[in-house]
């Protein structure tokens, strides 16, 4: 049976971009009993390199975790952990380092795009706000990866270089000690753009966002502040050029969608349009917002999921860690 694995960084209250792009998709994946074996984590040593505040980072892993188990996951099913209870990752970091030529990791998109950041600022360093941490990112997340010799990763596009990187880390690894490392393949399927209210990809830095489980008013009054033309309620609209057609899409059958399409071309006011989208929205969220709400509301008993999550993830991960210690001689 192959094995998937991803990780979903945490950050504060999950918006609707987070939801529909990575979420819910990732959830999606965890339900493939019959075909797979699933693991899904929450990266917050990742997060570490940009939040610098306990409370907020400790109640997002609480908010991420809590998403999911709304959104249906189960965790006895899927091994569902946080980074940071699992140390035998850390350990393998470390030794991975070893491996990792320095010269990759001066190629890695991210740290690149500070780089560049910072020359176009027209900062005398280069590496200003590059922290050792976000240097090495990409050799934790190999040994996120290969320490459950994971077989498929699904990942958004922007991704795919840290899988490459995990491969050939665990090849240079292979190539003293043996087959010991298994060589993970990316699967393209998560992280599709979202728009946010102004048609802009939905992020929290453009304030352009929804949070999934805004209360039942506040997100209607949010999906009501979706920007449209000044088109008259009779124009005919065209649903390829509408963000409120892009979202009704995430949440309806075909048939609803060519049933909307119509009722554009025929003429629509925005404000029924908008209430059509809020009303399949809240169809979908509701149900979910409920389970969110009680879930968050007992920490102790999230804490403990979380922790019967990290326990299976350490019984894989320290046979893994045996084999990669007995090899390289400590
Ligand atoms: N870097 C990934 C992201 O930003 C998150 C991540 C960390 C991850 N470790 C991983 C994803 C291991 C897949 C596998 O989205």
């Amino acid at each position: 049976m192959k094995r998937v694995l991803t990780g979903i960084k945490s950050t504060g209250q999950p918006h609707l971009g987070n939801y529909l792009g990575a979420m819910r998709p990732a959830i999606q994946m965890t339900k493939k009993l019959d075909q797979q074996e699933s693991y899904l984590f929450i990266p917050d040593y990742h997060s570490l390199i940009s939040v610098h505040d306990g409370n907020e980072l400790r109640q997002s892993n609480y908010m991420v975790a809590a998403t999911w188990i709304a959104c249906g996951l189960d965790p006895d099913k899927t091994v569902v952990y946080r980074q940071s209870d699992v140390p035998e990752i850390f350990e393998l970091n470390w030794i991975l380092s070893c491996f990792t030529p320095k010269g990759f990791m001066n190629r890695a998109h991210a740290y690149k795009a500070r780089l560049q950041d910072n020359e176009e600022q027209g900062r005398s360093d280069l590496d200003t706000g590059v922290s050792m941490g976000l240097y090495n990112y990409p050799v934790l997340m190999a040994a996120d990866i290969l320490l459950f010799s994971a077989d498929e990763v699904p990942v958004g596009e922007d991704q795919v270089q840290h899988i490459e990187f995990a491969r050939d880390i665990a090849q240079k690894f292979n190539h003293a000690y043996g087959d010991i490392l298994k060589l993970p393949k990316p699967v393209i399927s998560l992280a599709k753009t979202i728009p946010g209210l102004d048609g802009r990809k939905m992020s929290k830095s453009y304030n352009n966002h929804i949070p999934v489980f805004a209360p039942e008013k506040k997100l209607r009054k949010l999906v009501m502040k979706i920007k449209t033309d000044s088109s008259a309620p009779e124009d005919p609209k065209d649903p390829s050029q509408s963000t409120i057609f892009d979202l009704f899409k995430e949440f309806s059958s075909k048939d609803e969608q060519l049933d909307l399409a119509k009722r554009y071309e025929t003429g629509i006011g925005w404000g029924e349009a908008k209430q059509a989208l809020f009303e399949k929205m809240n169809e979908e969220l509701a149900p979910k917002r409920e389970v969110y709400e009680v879930t968050m509301a007992d920490i102790d008993a999230l804490e403990k999921v979380l922790a019967a999550g990290a326990e299976k993830a350490r019984v894989v991960a320290r046979k893994l860690l045996g084999e990669v210690r007995s090899a390289i001689g400590v």
